[in-house]
């Protein structure tokens, strides 16, 4: 339960880093029509704050993919569980994602949005992992790296639990259920 998480990144740690992300990319899509995708579930948060932090009329849209299941480990898989509701051609798109571990969801992800030809494509991510495989693409807008250890919380679940915890946190033994 929660007395065995322990805090790794604080609420007020993530805002502040948002806000860095925010005005970076405030300056960067001057005069552009900025959407955001987020990667559901786990970008919900980080979509939302890093949201509020930008200061352009930006559109949102959202993507679904599944690479995990229950596991804690990646299986190579991806699925795309829920696709754009709108057309990327000639936009300025930006992924949000919450973390990069493998980066083999975002390989795949940054892969099928190309070809549908967006005028650029960019990723932001609030959490990516130090020591694992790293993915192709550059990660234009990064928040924090961190060790390559399993953690939830700010979006991020264990068995789609705990994602609503306001930090991000490491779990100290085992969660149980
Ligand atoms: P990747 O494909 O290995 O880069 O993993 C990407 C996805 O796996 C993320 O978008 C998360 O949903 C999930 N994930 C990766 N590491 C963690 C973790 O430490 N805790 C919870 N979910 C994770
Ligand atoms: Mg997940």
């Amino acid at each position: 339960m929660l007395d065995k998480v322990k805090v790794l990144i604080s609420a007020e740690e993530i805002d502040a880093k948002l806000a860095e992300m925010g005005r970076a990319i405030t300056e960067d899509y001057q005069g552009k029509e900025l959407l955001m995708v987020g990667v559901l579930k786990g970008a919900f948060m980080v979509m939302a704050d890093l949201a509020r932090h930008i200061e352009l009329p930006v559109e949102f849209d959202f993507m679904a993919v599944s690479s995990y299941g229950a596991a804690t480990k990646s299986s190579g898989v991806v699925r795309i569980l829920k696709d754009l509701d709108e057309e990327i051609a000639g936009r300025d798109v930006l992924i949000v994602e919450d973390i990069i571990d493998s980066g083999l969801t975002l390989r795949y992800l940054m892969k099928s949005l190309r070809v549908r030809q967006p005028a650029s494509l960019e990723l932001a991510a609030l959490l990516v992992k130090d020591g694992v495989e790293r993915p192709p693409t550059d990660i234009k807008y990064e928040g924090f790296h961190i060790p390559p250890e399993f953690v939830i919380g700010y979006g991020l679940d264990y068995a789609e639990k705990y994602r609503n915890l306001p930090y991000v946190g490491v779990v100290e033994g085992d969660l149980g259920e």
